[in-house]
């Protein structure tokens, strides 16, 4: 097989980097490579990309650009917006509300938040996968510092009501931060974060067609949060170290690629994932995770009745074809999904779904491929 014919669907664990992305590294790597915080002709080059992109990148978003601050990764986001509000609370009361199918980066943070004594919520789902308003609302008091629910599941591409959630707490009377990881929606929507009513958010350049180890906090600027690292003043004093310039401006470069062709983009990767499923459906005894709401346009998340999903997952990856188990980290330690765990499906079941995901670069024809694949494989099985 040559290397261009692996069709790779498994755009939710990482994208390749678009073109432009590359090209705005390079270019920013090679004529401003200086320390922005320096004080010289280079640094102030550096300089001036890196706000040119936060004032470009918190536009895409509604936001302004002082609340937006550079990490590495939509982990270092989540874990920040977590864990900082609980460091030297004095309320020993302090409660955490999340949810039993976010992401590792969230439910590993909220277990430390745990280990400090503190008492953390994690809100059930149905068996679609959704997020009640009510079961979230339910845990929220006056000793809630931070409500975090993600905004599209990176397993099953389920969407949660996050705006209706925002609006029935501003009814509550209590003061939190409500936190989004919205890392799997920006590949897929256009995200005005004061309209959605989120005070923080977590983002990922490498999900969108940017590079990999940089990532976006938003914290809304009625929030206040302690430093994350120390050391230098950079990031208006949240986070210290060097900030990777190149890696911004690239991240900028891809999203306002992605942003500017979102209707054109999400319409073909749709099209590819309704062809695949269509395909599946007629052929094989298959269900579809989140058929009937809202979901993610990328993701598919399929359960192969009687198959072992490890088995299938290597079969297709020797026919070309690469996808994965559920979230890269799960996939990875072998564990059952937590997710699918939350909406109840079987012990049986559980190891029998894969995860399929298309983006940026997906072509006309891959989901008819990628089902052909599939059904040729299985068929090999039995
Ligand atoms: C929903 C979600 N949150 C957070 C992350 C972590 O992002 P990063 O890889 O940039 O640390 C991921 C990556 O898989 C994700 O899908």
């Amino acid at each position: 097989m040559k290397k261009d014919e692996y069709l790779y669907l498994d755009h939710a664990a990482s994208t390749p980097m678009r073109e432009v992305a590359f090209e705005v590294y390079k270019y920013t790597e090679s004529v401003a490579f200086a320390n922005s915080a320096g004080g010289h002709a280079l640094s102030r080059k550096a300089k001036n990309i890196l706000e040119e992109s936060r004032d470009s990148i918190a536009n895409h978003f509604g936001a302004a650009p002082k609340e937006i601050t550079f990490t590495s990764g939509g982990t270092e986001a989540d874990n920040w917006i977590i864990k900082m509000p609980f460091i030297n609370n004095k309320n020993k009361n302090a409660e955490l509300v999340t949810s039993e199918i976010e992401h590792e980066a969230v439910l590993g943070s909220a277990e430390w938040v745990e280990s400090l004594g503190y008492k953390v919520h994690l809100t059930p789902c149905d068996k679609d996968g959704v997020i009640k308003v009510d079961d979230v609302l339910k845990n929220v008091n006056k000793n809630t510092e931070i409500i975090s629910i993600m905004l599209g599941n990176n397993e099953t591409g389920v969407v949660q009501p996050i705006k209706e959630i925002s609006q029935a707490l501003k009814e509550l009377d209590s003061e939190y931060i409500f936190h989004s990881d919205v890392v799997q929606a920006v590949a897929n929507r256009k995200l005005d974060f004061h309209n959605i009513g989120i005070q923080s958010a977590a983002i990922s350049g490498h999900k969108i067609g940017g590079p990999k180890g940089v990532g976006i906090m938003f914290l809304s600027s009625e929030v206040k949060l302690p430093s994350f690292l120390h050391g230098g003043k950079q990031e208006l004093e949240r986070r210290a170290g060097t900030v990777n310039v190149s890696g911004v401006a690239s991240l900028s470069a891809a999203l306002d690629e992605q942003q500017n062709s979102m209707i054109v983009q999400n319409q073909k990767i749709l099209n590819e994932r309704t062809e695949f499923e269509k395909k599946l459906w007629n052929s094989l005894d298959v269900m579809v995770v989140g058929d009937t709401v809202d979901r993610l346009d990328h993701i598919s998340n399929i359960q192969f009745s009687g198959i072992n999903s490890e088995t299938l997952m290597v079969a297709l990856d020797l026919q070309g074809l690469g996808v994965s188990r559920g979230s890269a980290c799960a996939s990875g330690a072998q564990k059952p999904s937590h997710v699918l765990q939350a909406m109840k499906v079987s012990n049986e079941k559980i190891n029998s779904h894969l995860r399929f995901s298309f983006g940026w670069n997906t072509n006309v024809g891959d989901g008819i491929k990628a089902a052909d694949i599939v059904l040729s494989v299985i068929k090999g099985m039995s």
